[in-house]
């Protein structure tokens, strides 16, 4: 473990679906947000195509996909010159170290994970390989990199857990080789609820489309959805997290004050004399104005393909040599042979 060695914040993007309000304001905005703030860390930022195969997809539909995900993150601020962004597939190294460590992987570990047990429940009696060793292929992307800081969302965390005992159990049974990597879970705005039904996170899977904020929809559309979020009959703007009455309101004071960087206590302040009508016609505006530029520069930049493939190609050639140099490390010390050059 070389101490001397610049540290690494590293996560996982899956292109899949559609990116909402609660990617942004929970994901999205912190990795810009760290890229100035862990100015001397190396950021990797990877579009995991591999991971979004465990469930069915139409190839045409995930590779349009994989672009338009990275045309937001450039638009929301991602700046390839601070960060390296590439795409899963473009390293083999993911997946040969994918090999090695699920030969240190328990089945019952594997069995424990929840987001296993949810989505294999759904995909009803054919359930892949793929599926069951997908957090084992997440280990492989932060182990690579020996990463220690990894920015997630709470529903990442046993799979976190995971990697960690993986890379323990590695280091134990050779010797010491990979950093014990760390969550970074942002606190406020982590979880930005559906605004239909706000006991439930925002999700791109969601079956409320009203609830969901879709980054590259309608903006007329998002408008709409804030003015028609659920609120309660209590009519006061007043943030109680106790109050399960409250999570509608809660929800939509957690979005203004993240996007506009303002206390909750002063949005409440300011709104003491006003109805729901007002306080959500206000934050639509916000949503939607934040939302303009984002989107309008993600359109343009889908349409020029030979750029965002430049972008690719400089990001996986910036990690290349590190991930082949930790990933023969571990062939050296599993002994296997090397190849005679
Ligand atoms: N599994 C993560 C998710 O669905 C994505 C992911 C893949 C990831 N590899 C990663 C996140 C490595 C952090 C680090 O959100």
């Amino acid at each position: 473990m070389e101490n001397t060695e610049k540290k690494t914040i590293l996560s996982g993007i899956q292109p899949t679906n559609n990116l909402t309000l609660g990617n942004y304001i929970g994901a999205m905005k912190n990795f810009v947000n760290m890229q100035d703030k862990y100015q001397d860390y190396t950021k990797n930022y990877i579009i995991v195509d591999l991971h979004a195969l465990t469930v069915p997809q139409v190839p045409s539909e995930l590779r349009e996909r994989t672009y338009s995900m990275l045309a937001l993150y450039l638009a929301v601020g991602l700046d390839p010159e601070k960060s390296n962004i590439f795409v899963q597939s473009h390293i083999t190294g993911h997946t040969e170290l994918t090999w090695i460590l699920n030969t240190l992987t328990g089945m019952g570990q594997l069995n424990r994970m929840t987001q296993y047990k949810d989505k294999s429940a759904k995909e009803g009696t054919f359930i892949n390989v793929g599926l069951f060793a997908y957090p084992v292929l997440m280990a492989a992307d932060i182990l690579l990199y020996n990463a220690n800081l990894i920015p997630i969302g709470d529903d990442q965390k046993q799979h976190l857990e995971l990697s960690r005992d993986i890379a323990e159990k590695f280091n134990y049974t050779y010797s010491p080789t990979f950093n014990i990597p760390e969550a970074i879970i942002p606190k406020q705005g982590a979880r930005i609820m559906d605004l239909q039904h706000p006991e439930n996170k925002m999700s791109k899977s969601a079956e409320s489309p009203k609830g969901t904020i879709i980054l590259t929809e309608d903006l007329n559309i998002t408008a709409k959805k804030i003015k028609s979020a659920v609120t309660d009959s209590d009519m006061e703007i007043r943030y109680d997290q106790s109050n399960p009455e409250k999570a509608g309101i809660n929800n939509l004071l957690t979005i203004y004050s993240t996007l506009t960087d303002t206390e909750i206590s002063e949005i409440e302040k300011k709104y003491v004399n006003s109805g729901y009508g007002d306080f959500k016609k206000d934050l639509s505006e916000i949503v939607v104005e934040t939302l303009r530029p984002i989107k309008e520069k993600h359109d343009e930049l889908l349409k020029d393909k030979k750029y965002l493939d430049q972008i690719l190609k400089q990001g996986a050639a910036n990690v290349q040599s590190s991930a082949y140099k930790l990933l023969s490390k571990v062939y050296k010390k599993v002994g296997l042979v090397a190849p005679a050059r």
